[in-house]
């Protein structure tokens, strides 16, 4: 999960990172009543979407009065930003920047390790300095069962080459950086800028923290963090009923089991809904144990997806034989009763295949139409797909 600007300066925060004020605006009367409780005479308004660039795309901008942070807030909630709507900004402290620096630390997996990266030329050109002047990008692995101590902290500021007296000052902030990334459970944590200030302060002045969905369980306030308002209410709906879901931008909804066998589905769908226009709408590996629970759950949210005209349901019996399945899709189709409203292909193959087969003929559905191979199936599908569209 991606953490947006205003969740990181809290994160960093927390971990003693230094950090300006920062109040968080959903519409301009509260940015003037957030510039007023920070009291600074500069503040900055900074559009929070979880895509970087704000910067340049006109979504961080500097006003010297609360008034003028309303007016500012006005224009920025609900930009577009690289395909993100504005929907909050950032009230943050202005900063009296004397140079801005750059910092990140992530996981790396190809060598099964951390990796820091750090340079004293930050600020919004560091994807071009990266390409056009690797040199000046520092790159330091940094052993996970170590992490940044003093001592590695000191061996990167070094790397990038900052001068002793700075570098002995953003040292201990790299210290606090790894505190948090090892504490929170992050797999990338960057600072761009990190910077200096006029007085000679070392400040984070932009951040981005990613957090690995895996140590959920062990991080009981990250759920607070989830944005739910932003994440696709489908995709919400399937993670609360623990399936393997993902939305796609078809028509032609698409259960299997395994991921495999989803993914050579979708793209036999795609194949064939070509000559009709239409695509596969989703993808949705229900798994080894396709219970009718599990199958009525995947229906379900399929057929919450408006864009969706017809369903392939395509199952290979292996563990889970094909006559359960079968009694899966049975029991599904019951407990769904009217909120079943459209066409299923359903195509069975592996154990028990026969006994699948009549399990669904006799109970001879008016959606259920079945197939005996998977290009059959996708045909089939498509064709009732772009009919009902
Ligand atoms: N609180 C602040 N005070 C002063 N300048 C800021 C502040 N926050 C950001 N800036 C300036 O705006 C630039 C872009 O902001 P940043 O938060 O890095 O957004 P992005 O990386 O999405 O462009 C920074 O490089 C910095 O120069
Ligand atoms: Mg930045």
């Amino acid at each position: 999960m991606d953490l947006y600007e205003y969740q990181a300066r809290d994160l960093f925060e927390k971990h003693g990172v230094p950090v300006l004020g920062g109040v968080v605006a959903e519409d301009p009367a509260a940015a003037k009543a957030g510039a007023e409780k920070l009291g600074t005479p500069v503040v900055v308004v900074k559009a929070q979407v979880k895509t970087g660039g704000r910067g340049k795309a006109g979504g961080v901008k500097i006003a010297k009065s609360p008034e003028e942070a309303e007016q500012k807030a006005s224009e920025i909630l609900g930009m577009d930003i690289k395909g993100h709507t504005v929907h909050r900004v950032m009230i943050a402290a202005g900063a009296d920047i004397a140079e801005e620096y750059y910092f990140s630390l992530l996981l790396d997996r190809a060598n099964r390790n951390y990796l820091a990266m750090c340079s004293v030329e930050g600020g919004m050109e560091i994807e071009q300095l990266a390409v056009e002047r690797p040199e000046a990008l520092a790159r330091v692995a940094v052993d996970p069962n170590v992490g940044i101590d003093q001592a590695k902290a000191e061996e990167i500021v070094a790397a990038a080459k900052f001068d002793a007296e700075t570098g002995a000052k953003v040292a201990p902030v790299l210290v606090k950086l790894w505190d948090a990334y090892r504490e929170e459970d992050a797999t990338l944590v960057e600072v761009n800028p990190l910077v200096k200030t006029g007085d000679g302060e070392i400040v984070a002045l932009d951040g981005k923290i990613t957090l690995d969905d895996n140590a959920q369980f062990r991080q009981e306030g990250h759920s607070e963090l989830v944005d739910v308002a932003s994440e696709d209410p489908l995709e919400t709906k399937a993670k609360s009923l623990d399936l393997n879901y993902v939305k796609l931008d078809g028509e032609v909804g698409i259960i299997g089991n395994g991921a495999g066998l989803v993914m050579s589905t979708l793209d036999v769908v795609a194949y064939a809904g070509e000559k009709h226009g239409v695509k596969p709408a989703n993808f949705l590996d229900i798994g080894g144990g396709a219970s009718a629970e599990v199958m009525a759950n995947g229906l379900d949210v399929i057929l919450g997806d408006e864009q969706v005209s017809a369903v392939f349901v395509n199952v290979f019996g292996g563990i889970t034989a094909c006559d359960a399945v079968a009694n899966g899709i049975v029991g599904a189709l019951k407990k769904l009763g009217d909120a079943a409203t459209k066409p299923l292909v359903v195509r069975l193959d592996g154990n028990n295949v026969e006994e699948g087969r009549s399990i669904l003929a006799d109970f001879a559905h008016p959606l259920v139409t079945q197939a005996d191979t998977m290009d059959g199936g996708a045909a089939k599908v498509a064709e009732l797909a772009a009919a009902g569209k």
